[in-house]
């Protein structure tokens, strides 16, 4: 019989996302570039369901159903194009390509635009939830033609996480909106992350607590609003101990955080847009920062190492816990922001609730916390910002107070804390009633004649600031 569906591409996602299709009772047509790695899963996973290995692409388009649906995981750009340039020209009207990896947005609007041109469907999905949820359940964010999602999108939901019964997949869009969904998931994961280390950083250094002691105080919080996959694995990695030294993990890790690029993508999109992720783009800069070895290693010789007297007081968990909260409640109003920009700007017509929506399980930022911004968009769709919400507004002023002190203690202490900075800006930003960006303008006026508006009438104006400095219409 013919197979249902295909994957190619069988590192560790590509083949656990196969398995995860083929226990579902799919039949998988499976195929990898050098075919040892197909090899391998039949041998170790072909018990686990219907499999048909493929040696070449052509093989693997001859066992399948028409329309056909093919599942790319290759590593995103190159490899990506060059699996597309082949299996293109061997496909028929209708069929449809599903790319699985991170691909950039920009370059699943292009390929989706090639492919339709040639009478294909090209789905770029976003998945995420890593190696387990790619076997057993990820979140996955479609995107492409609504003809295409009624081929693929029963297959892609029956894979995916369920939430209460609810898979976490929808159809996001057209084009690249699946792709770019993915990529704010991305950059949200960023930015929590970061603001967990700085947690964990004002507990250890200033609260004076161990690893293991604070992988504790996780968690706990973990059982409160704090509920998230990514503080759950906190207190497991925090709770590590290093065979080899016996020291806790965390300590022998080199301080050099990495990142494959969807933070960074996230970032550039959102100045293109004009939106302020700080949150996202604080959390792409610590990474970098902490990757600046010989700059680190000058300004400690230079300054001398910072040394953080623990000054701890009983407050400071529940100050730091609110404090993380009321921060992460602004980097996905940000990361929320940016998903409303891009929609408009490129006629994708997002639902954010959705978005929040297939969070809830599968993914690397799954929470508890994505059930509130679910509930925030059921409320108003057009909500201008998460923290607005009747929810995340209590919430943030709850938290205010600790949030205000926690910024302190960490300033006066020396312990950087940039997102949990940047994120209490943000809010006061928000929330001014007047932001200097008026001096801004006129210091723009002043040297390059750049006009300003005024508010209390209508029009751009301009000070002949070195002529007599009266007004004139501009
Ligand atoms: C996911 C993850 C996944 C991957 C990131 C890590 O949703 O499953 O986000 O996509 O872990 O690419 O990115 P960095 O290497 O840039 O941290």
């Amino acid at each position: 019989a013919p197979a249902r569906i295909a994957v190619t591409g069988l590192a560790v996602m590509g083949s656990n996302l196969a398995r995860n299709l083929a226990r579902h009772g799919y039949r998988v047509a499976v195929h990898n570039r050098t075919p040892a790695r197909t090899k391998a899963l039949m041998r170790e996973h072909g018990h686990e369901g219907e499999f048909v290995p493929a040696e070449t692409l052509s093989e693997l388009v001859e066992s399948l159903a028409t329309p056909r649906q093919i599942i790319i995981m290759v590593k995103a750009g190159t490899p990506t194009d060059a699996v597309i340039d082949e299996l293109a020209p061997l496909l028929g009207p209708g069929d449809m390509v599903i790319d699985g990896g991170n691909a950039h947005f920009a370059d699943t609007r292009r390929r989706e635009a090639a492919l339709r041109e040639r009478g294909l469907h090209f789905v770029g999905a976003g998945i995420s939830g890593g190696e387990e949820g790619a076997l057993n359940g990820p979140s996955i964010m479609p995107g492409g033609s609504a003809e295409s999602y009624k081929h693929v999108g029963p297959v892609l939901e029956s894979i995916a996480a369920q939430v209460d019964g609810v898979p976490c997949c929808v159809h996001v869009g057209p084009d690249g909106a699946g792709h770019f969904v993915k990529m704010v998931h991305n950059g949200i994961e960023y930015a929590d992350m970061q603001l967990i280390a700085e947690a964990y950083d004002l507990l250890h250094r200033v609260g004076g607590r161990g690893p293991a002691e604070v992988g504790e105080v996780f968690r706990d919080w973990d059982r409160g609003d704090l509920e998230s996959y990514l503080v759950e694995i906190t207190a497991e990695v925090l709770g590590h101990v290093d065979p080899d030294t016996g020291a806790a993990l965390v300590d022998v890790i080199a301080d050099e955080a990495e990142q494959k690029g969807t933070g960074r993508w996230t970032v550039q999109e959102a100045l293109e847009l004009g939106v302020p992720v700080t949150g996202i783009a604080e959390a792409v800069f610590a990474r970098s920062l902490s990757g600046r070895v010989g700059q680190r290693a000058a300004a400690r010789a230079a300054f001398g190492a910072s040394e953080v007297i623990p000054s701890p007081d009983d407050d400071l968990v529940e100050d730091v816990r609110l404090a993380l909260y009321a921060s992460k409640v602004v980097a996905y109003a940000q990361g929320f922001d940016q998903m409303r920009a891009a929609s408009v700007e490129y006629g994708w017509d997002l639902d954010l609730g959705a978005a929040a929506t297939i969070w809830r399980g599968g993914c690397i930022i799954r929470a508890r916390f994505l059930d509130r911004i679910r509930e925030a968009y059921d409320r108003n769709p057009d909500l201008p910002s998460l923290l607005v919400d009747d929810y995340f507004r209590d919430a943030v002023v709850r938290a205010e107070q600790a949030w205000r002190r926690v910024v302190v203690k960490a300033i006066n202490a020396g312990v950087p804390v940039p997102g949990f900075v940047s994120a209490l800006a943000y809010y006061d930003a928000l929330r001014s009633e007047r932001l200097p960006a008026a001096l801004v303008q006129g210091l723009r006026d002043f040297f390059g004649a750049h006009t300003y508006r005024r508010v209390d009438r209508e029009g751009s104006f301009h000070t002949l600031w070195s002529g007599d400095r009266s007004q004139v219409d501009a």
